[in-house]
């Protein structure tokens, strides 16, 4: 039987990153994977494939909307759908060979199979062969899963999840999307830019709810200005397909309203995906909604197992994963490492994008901190002007007394990059002067962040 120093089960960005880390710290490390490719819900079937859609889509509407405004006269610009969606894969393809590539060049061990403990120390793998490995060490990197909404059957062709959504055979005439969350939104985006009706059906007062409330209001806007049909407060009771159509009748205070579309896509959030993992035969516990109970040191119930990325509490992100697998591979070797929870961002690649760091202004008040804002519009910036994206803002949430940047809020064109500059100067503890003081390049739209600063550390924005 081989024997490891770490062994990592799932190879997503949490396990995959940790393993590089447990290699590059010397440690003796494998990896096992059900799957045949490397890189889990991310690189297959998440973020990777999601942006590669929302890039060829963004282009096609800009073909169709703004290149007569820019005087690019191409006719009438065609979707090969086909094409599309075959050039996604080959990007996936592209980045899951990347790993592959990183797994040889660290001498880490690749296994292919369903992992299970045996024990504290053993893991079985059923692949191809059956084989049984031995750790000091073991991380439980085994992600999450679609969740549903309890009588709803996802048949995977009519109702489908995310997964289905990014490999589908035709544009769906009319998209209903359950869920206004982040894959409702940006999925809904895709196929909204490439011509379906959609209709988005949220429990919720407002889209993106988990966001700070200004974010979801300003999108909100945007998305029924570009003809998104958003039904929000409504909770869906049923969904019935008849194998061409699907029927969705939702609850609002109005009443019920009943939806009819030839594709559903249920985005109603995630769960942490332990099944055939044989916790229990190491002792490693769950807590009541299915995910692995860890301590601040992400260790599981049993001191030498950890668990990190989806499958255990927080923000279900990539970068969040990545983080803890580092964190827990720095731990192994025998470091002092930290995450700074409250410095992680949160994106939605829509367009305009969506992005935030640090605290929301819903929060704040609760916590009675007080704090002044400090905001900016795209549309008084010479960049966002000159490339036609208007639409949104930048909100900087400073504390009254102190002026240290406690949160900022970005809807825009490109915020996705922006936000990293708060989240450096969030973790520097900047105030909102030592940004507003920092030269930014003009014309970019980070001058929007910089007036925004500005606006939080004396109401002196320069072009308002
Ligand atoms: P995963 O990536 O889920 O990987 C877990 C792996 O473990 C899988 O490959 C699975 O097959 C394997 N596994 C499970 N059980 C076993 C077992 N017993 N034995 C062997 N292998 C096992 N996040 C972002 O930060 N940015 C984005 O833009 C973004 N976009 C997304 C878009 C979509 C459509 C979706 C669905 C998600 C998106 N996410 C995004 C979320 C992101 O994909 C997850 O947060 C991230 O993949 C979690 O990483 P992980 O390593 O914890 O788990
Ligand atoms: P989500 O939690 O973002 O949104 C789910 C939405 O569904 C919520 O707004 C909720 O109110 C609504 N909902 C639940 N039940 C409902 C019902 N019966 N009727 C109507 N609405 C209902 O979850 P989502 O969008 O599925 O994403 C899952 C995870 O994937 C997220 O946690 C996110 O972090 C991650 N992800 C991240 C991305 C990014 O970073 N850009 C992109 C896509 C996913």
């Amino acid at each position: 039987m081989d024997n490891y120093d770490v062994a990592i089960i799932g190879s997503g960005p949490g396990g995959y990153v940790c393993a590089i880390r447990c290699a590059q710290l010397g440690l003796k490390t494998a990896i096992i994977e059900k799957y045949n490719t490397l890189g889990g819900t991310c690189l297959n079937v998440g973020c990777i494939p999601s942006k590669a859609m929302l890039d060829s889509s963004h282009q096609y509407h800009d073909a169709l909307h703004k290149f007569a405004d820019h005087g690019i006269n191409i006719g009438t610009p065609t979707v090969d759908f086909k094409k599309m969606v075959e050039r996604k894969q080959g990007v996936v393809d592209q980045m899951t060979k990347g790993v592959d590539f990183l797994m040889k060049k660290n001498k880490i061990t690749v296994y292919v199979g369903m992992g299970s403990f045996v024990d504290a120390n053993t893991i079985s793998i059923d692949g191809e062969k059956k084989e049984t490995i031995s750790a000091k060490n073991i991380v439980i990197a085994t992600g999450s899963k679609p969740s549903s909404i309890p009588g709803v059957e996802i048949d995977k062709k009519r109702v489908i999840t995310s997964t289905e959504a990014l490999s589908l055979t035709e544009i769906p005439k009319h998209l209903i999307v359950i869920g206004g969350g982040v894959i409702g939104m940006e999925l809904g985006n895709v196929y909204h830019r490439l011509g379906s009706e959609v209709s988005i059906v949220e429990y919720a007062p407002s889209i993106i709810a988990s966001m700070d409330a200004s974010l979801g209001k300003e999108m909100g806007r945007v998305m029924k200005k570009q003809g998104m049909n958003l039904h929000l407060s409504h909770k869906v009771t049923s969904v019935v397909s008849n194998g061409k159509t699907v029927t969705v009748t939702a609850e609002g205070k109005k009443g019920e309203i009943k939806l009819e579309a030839d594709y559903c896509l249920v985005a109603v959030g995630r769960s942490a995906y332990t099944a055939g993992l044989q916790a229990h035969n190491a002792g490693v516990k769950l807590d009541e909604r299915g995910r692995v109970e860890t301590n601040d040191h992400l260790q599981t119930s049993v001191p030498h197992i950890y668990a990190i990325g989806d499958v255990v509490k927080g923000a279900m992100l990539a970068h969040k994963a990545e983080e803890e697998g580092v964190m827990v591979a720095e731990i192994l070797a025998g470091q002092k490492p930290h995450i700074n929870y409250n410095l992680i961002p949160g994106v939605v690649y829509t367009w305009p994008e969506v992005s935030g760091v640090g605290q929301t202004e819903e929060q704040l008040k609760e916590a009675g901190i007080k704090y002044k804002v400090g905001q900016f519009p795209f549309r008084a910036n010479g960049r966002a002007v000159a490339g036609m994206d208007l639409d949104g803002f930048v909100k900087i949430l400073a504390d009254e007394t102190t002026d240290e940047v406690l949160g900022a809020h970005m809807i825009g064109p490109r915020v996705a990059d922006m936000i990293a500059e708060i989240a450096l100067a969030m973790e520097f503890r900047a105030s909102a002067e030592d940004i507003a003081r920092i030269c930014h390049a003009h014309p970019t739209t980070s001058e929007v962040t910089k007036e925004a600063a500005l606006a939080a550390t004396a109401n002196r924005a320069i072009h308002s």
